[in-house]
């Protein structure tokens, strides 16, 4: 078979070594890629929004397969494109992928189908939303309805911040047009945990569970970023959670959505809140996590390649998805000052070190050759990922690992997996 993945982080190179080892795959192509994902695919550069060229290209190479990895393309359309064509792809259609690409209509469809989620309203102009602020309970948050690269989503402790929020989303319009809808929603609090899963439009099949640490300092502290590190599995995801969330959040998700007519394929990723009254849905994302699968997928036993094929064909009841029974643990590697200023362009070394070493891995995510040398060349360099037989030692392996890496500027969080010794 030939495959070509759509994306360039570290979520598409896992995906794409996750391929590699198909034994049914025998080329695969990558649009538009990096430094790492060249070692074993060939990356043509076509952007993830060039929707047109892209479905050329798979025409033209006799693509069997299209993956996915992000959310811009599937929210954009890309699956209806290829479609049209003929051409196989992996992923939601437009009209499912809304379920990420709009948080207004995720919330009312969560209190449609009654899949337990924080309370909220849904704002289309900045009057009607500085008055409900009036009677409103603080903290609050403020999210904006479409894509803002994770960063829409405002927790105001005071009536003056959310005042203030709503003029940056609404009227400044900071994250563009997808703030001409809001989302004013309850303060949650408890432990967050990523649940991912694969989706054939009737089954849903749920991967091991993960957990990622999104803000740029140790501690939980500085600013949002697409996340610095995660572990798999949360320990914190019980056989009592999982038990109430297969019966109020999974399944009533897909069937909701086919009984809208947006029947899902692909993968749901659900960003769950484990609050004191039980567990209840923060987003729905359309795709894997990044940096969850990064964990996740060097976890799983199967050959992803079927179990693309079983969702695409609505044959999914009939795999028999399996985890290994051990732990994985990211830390990301970033560049000083990320997520605001920091610079690119630095060579960065040690990459040999893992070769052939069990069990480790490096994912690339901002890479790219420059002088037959590799680069850094974005805020999240490299993933560096260790497995072990439980958490604690995945974590060691894991942080060992990162000292075998080098590059100026070299930024990482010391604490990813630290909640794991309050399990
Ligand atoms: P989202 O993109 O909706 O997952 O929001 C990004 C992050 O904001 C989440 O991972 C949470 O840490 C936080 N967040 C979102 N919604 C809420 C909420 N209702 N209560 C508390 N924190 C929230
Ligand atoms: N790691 C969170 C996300 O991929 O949205």
């Amino acid at each position: 078979m030939r495959v070509l993945i759509v994306g360039s982080g570290g979520r598409e190179h896992v995906i794409a070594w996750k391929v590699a080892k198909s034994p049914k795959v025998d080329k695969i192509y990558c649009a538009p890629g990096n430094a790492g994902i060249s070692e074993f695919a060939e990356c043509v550069d076509i952007g993830a929004m060039e929707f047109e060229k892209l479905a050329a290209f798979a025409k033209e190479k006799q693509i069997d397969l299209t993956v996915v990895g992000m959310d811009d393309p599937l929210v954009g359309g890309i699956v209806d494109i290829f479609e049209k064509e003929g051409l196989r792809i992996f992923g939601p259609r437009k009209n499912a992928a809304v379920l990420e690409g709009s948080k207004a209509f995720s919330k009312d469809l969560m209190k449609k189908y009654g899949i337990p989620t924080a309370a909220y309203e849904n704002f289309n102009n900045p009057q009607d939303a500085l008055a409900y602020l009036e009677t409103s309970k603080y903290p609050i948050v403020l999210k904006a309805d479409g894509l803002a690269l994770g960063k829409g989503v405002l927790i105001c402790n005071t009536r003056d911040e959310a005042i203030a929020g709503v003029k940056t989303l609404m009227l400044d319009k900071q994250f563009g047009d997808a703030g001409n809808t809001i989302v004013i929603e309850e303060f949650m609090t408890g432990r967050e945990v990523s649940v991912l899963s694969y989706v054939d439009g009737d089954t849903i099949k749920i991967m091991t569970s993960a957990q990622d640490h999104k803000r740029a300092k140790d501690g939980d502290q500085g600013l949002n970023t697409g996340g610095m590190g995660t572990f798999s599995p949360s320990p914190f995801y019980t056989a009592e959670v999982d038990t109430f969330c297969k019966e109020h959040i999974y399944q009533k998700t897909v069937d909701a959505m086919k009984a809208e007519g947006r029947t899902f394929k692909g993968i749901i990723f659900f960003g769950l809140m484990l609050t004191k009254d039980g567990p209840k849905v923060l987003e729905y994302n359309a795709r894997f996590g990044d940096p969850e699968a990064q964990v996740v997928l060097p976890r799983m036993k199967n050959d992803i390649v079927e179990v693309f094929e079983a969702c695409i064909d609505g044959t999914l009841d009939q795999v028999d998805l399996q985890f290994e029974d051990n732990a994985a643990v990211c830390v990301v590697l970033a560049s000083d000052g990320y997520p605001e200023h920091y610079e690119k362009g630095y060579p960065i070394t040690g990459f040999e070190n893992f070769k052939d070493k069990d069990g480790y891995y490096v994912f690339h995510a901002g890479t790219k050759f420059k002088d037959g040398q590799i680069v850094t060349n974005g805020g999240r360099v490299l993933g560096v990922v260790a497995k072990g037989e439980d958490l604690k030692k995945a974590r060691k392996n894991a942080y060992e690992a990162t000292k075998l890496i080098s590059f100026e500027n070299k930024y990482m969080r010391n604490d990813i997996g630290k909640a794991i010794d309050e399990a």
